[in-house]
């Protein structure tokens, strides 16, 4: 190489060596009749100084973010130029000859921790933003989980298998990018949103123990946690069962956060059910820093007419009990929040040094609950008022920062096996559909399809009774799903799956697909489940989250090399972009301006 150490390495003990540093120039200081340049790398940051005359004079035309190579002698800095709290801060570097390796033009911004550019610019000059050491840590970190997780999978005898991006369509509810096909005109190969055919087939295949550091690719709407492009940790086991996969991955986990975080992670994580999470913290990924939970206050209201019609009607009155005295204005502007989360509106009381206040004070007995709270109140059906609650409670915790703990890991398991959706008017899977049911809750599958016969034309219209009744019933089939939470976020998923191509077909129609449409997109699937199929199972984990959570980071966006913007561009290399005349002649593309 042609430097002797980095710029991160130099300490006492090499006082007096003579040595060849590389790095950018990071900043450059004349003092006196003195120059001071502080050079930078990956590793760190060391101080270099021109004593010499004609390097001083030498020094007049180098910049900022230069590229150089410097020889020269170590010393111990004076006293008084000590810094303690850099591991470079003890020595210094007397510049003997100085080469300039490249130059560099003035930049939109320098690549310090704190800057000013908007993330747009950061993202034009990637290749510049990456420089600071801030990324380059987050990259280094991403690196170092990466070797974390092929080190354990390894060591359990699991194996590494590619499988392809050119592939077809996998149902994980997003909508699907594709590739025309120049070879075959007029078809298209779908990328993968998940491996999640394959890895199943691979068990199949007798391979007992898969995994893959591999992308995903979702047409979907974008945001702080999601990239139309993003890396699962994909895991499939055979001959297992829910806690198999649970104990995998929660050492997995375990390993990750106690290697990077040095902090203690304590295994099992609770595990809930999905049932239990939505009845206390209303969300199927609760956040566990903080402790609160919802209470059913139903039967301890009397007499308000809004709530007694809504137990009328089978509905429920909820409280989130908080710690905090809420003034008029803030509950108003929670009260504007429930609504846009789709609330009829918000109803509340407070007690505070053993007096009740506000609009339900009077409809309540105050001896039945706790001193020091405000109650804010939703009344609905079904699960909406839980929902509604659930989302305000996350919001709430994080703005009042009533955190309790820095960490928090859970599982939530035994989804109801199908969920309604509205918007489609069409039953679909909770996971997907390649999940399998509780043995014990077999016999109410099998009854499910008459009873969807008559719910059908009332649940087509969306009518609130009709889907209670079909949530209630659905609650008794559950799926051997479970989800991974971490502090809120939901950072995995898997499910055991269905090993039998009778089941799977009929969960296939339950869902609404014809034999044809069957046949058409999972035939290649559905045979394989004929020859030999064991039982299996597992999970695949959201990699750019967990780094994410690693490094402290909101948006998936710190922790990814390049990604995309919301609208889904790449602005450093400009993507997407148009293309060649001829080539979307080749691939019998014609384009049709709107
Ligand atoms: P699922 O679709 O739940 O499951 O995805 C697993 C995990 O991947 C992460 N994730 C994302 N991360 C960033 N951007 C996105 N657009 C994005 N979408 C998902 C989440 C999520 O929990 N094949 C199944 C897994 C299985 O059953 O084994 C699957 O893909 O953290």
């Amino acid at each position: 190489m042609i430097r002797t150490h980095t710029c991160g390495q130099l300490d006492e003990s090499h006082i007096g060596e003579e040595v060849i540093l590389t790095g950018w120039i990071r900043r450059i200081r004349e003092i006196g009749a003195l120059v001071f340049i502080d050079l930078r790398d990956r590793y760190g940051r060391t101080q270099i100084v021109l004593e010499k005359p004609s390097l001083v004079e030498k020094a007049k035309e180098l910049g900022l973010e230069y590229v150089i190579k410097v020889k020269g002698r170590v010393r111990r800095r004076p006293e008084k130029d000590i810094n303690p709290e850099h591991p470079t801060g003890y020595i210094e570097v007397v510049a003997q000859e100085i080469e300039v390796l490249n130059e560099s033009k003035p930049l939109p911004f320098l690549p310090e921790n704190e800057i000013k550019a908007s993330e747009e610019t950061r993202l034009k000059w990637r290749f510049i933003d990456l420089r600071r050491p801030v990324m380059q840590k987050n990259l280094m970190i991403r690196s170092r989980a990466m070797n974390i997780t092929r080190n354990y999978l390894h060591e359990r005898n699991f194996i590494e298998v590619e499988t392809p991006f050119l592939t077809k369509s996998t149902p994980e509810g997003a909508r699907d990018f594709i590739v025309p096909s120049r070879l075959n005109p007029g078809k298209f190969y779908a990328l993968p949103q998940s491996p999640q055919l394959y890895k199943q087939t691979l068990m199949v295949s007798g391979f007992d123990r898969y995994f893959q550091i591999v992308k995903c690719f979702r047409d979907e709407d974008l945001r702080a946690d999601r990239q139309p492009e993003f890396t699962q940790i994909d895991i499939e086991m055979s001959f297992v069962d829910v806690e198999d996969v649970l104990q995998l991955t929660e050492g997995l986990i375990k390993a990750i956060f106690e290697d990077i975080l040095k902090i203690e992670v304590k295994t099992p994580f609770p595990r809930l059910t999905y049932r239990e999470a939505m009845e206390r913290y209303g969300s199927d990924k609760p956040d566990l820093r903080n402790s609160i939970q919802l209470i059913d206050i139903t039967d301890e209201i009397r007499g308000f007419g809004i709530v007694e019609s809504i137990k009328e009607k089978g509905g429920k009155a909820i409280a989130l009990p908080v710690p905090h005295n809420f003034s008029r204005k803030e509950i108003e502007n929670i009260r504007e929040e429930a609504i846009t989360l789709g609330s009829g509106g918000l109803l509340f009381f407070k007690k505070f040094d053993g007096k009740v206040s506000g609009q339900l004070a009077r409809f309540v007995n105050p001896d039945r609950f706790e001193d020091n709270r405000t109650y804010l109140v939703v009344a609905d059906l079904g699960e909406k008022p839980y929902r509604i609650l659930g989302e305000l409670r996350n919001r709430i915790i994080k703005r009042l920062n009533l955190i309790e703990r820095d960490w928090s890991f859970l599982w939530v398991k035994d989804f109801p096996i199908f969920e309604w959706n509205e918007d489609e008017k069409r039953i679909e899977p909770a996971h997907h559909m390649f999940t399998s049911i509780y043995e014990e809750d077999m016999d109410r599958f099998e009854k499910l399809e008459s009873k969807l016969e008559k719910l059908m034309p009332r649940l087509r219209e969306n009518d609130p009774m009709a889907i209670k009744e079909f949530s209630e019933y659905i609650a008794g089939i559950r799926g051997k799903q479970y989800d991974l939470v971490i502090n809120g976020n939901e950072i995995g998923s898997g499910s055991i799956r269905i090993h039998r191509r009778a089941l799977q077909e009929k969960v296939m129609h339950l869902i609404g697909l014809t034999d044809e449409e069957i046949e058409k997109r999972f035939g290649f699937f559905l045979k394989t489940l004929e020859y030999g199929a064991p039982p299996h199972g597992g999970i695949a984990l959201g990699f750019d989250r967990i780094v994410a959570l690693l490094t402290g980071n909101e948006s998936i966006r710190e922790v990814i090399a390049f990604p995309k913007t919301t609208t889904g561009q790449a602005l450093f290399e400009e993507a997407p972009s148009e293309v060649e005349e001829q080539l979307l002649r080749d691939l019998h593309i014609k384009i049709i301006e709107k």
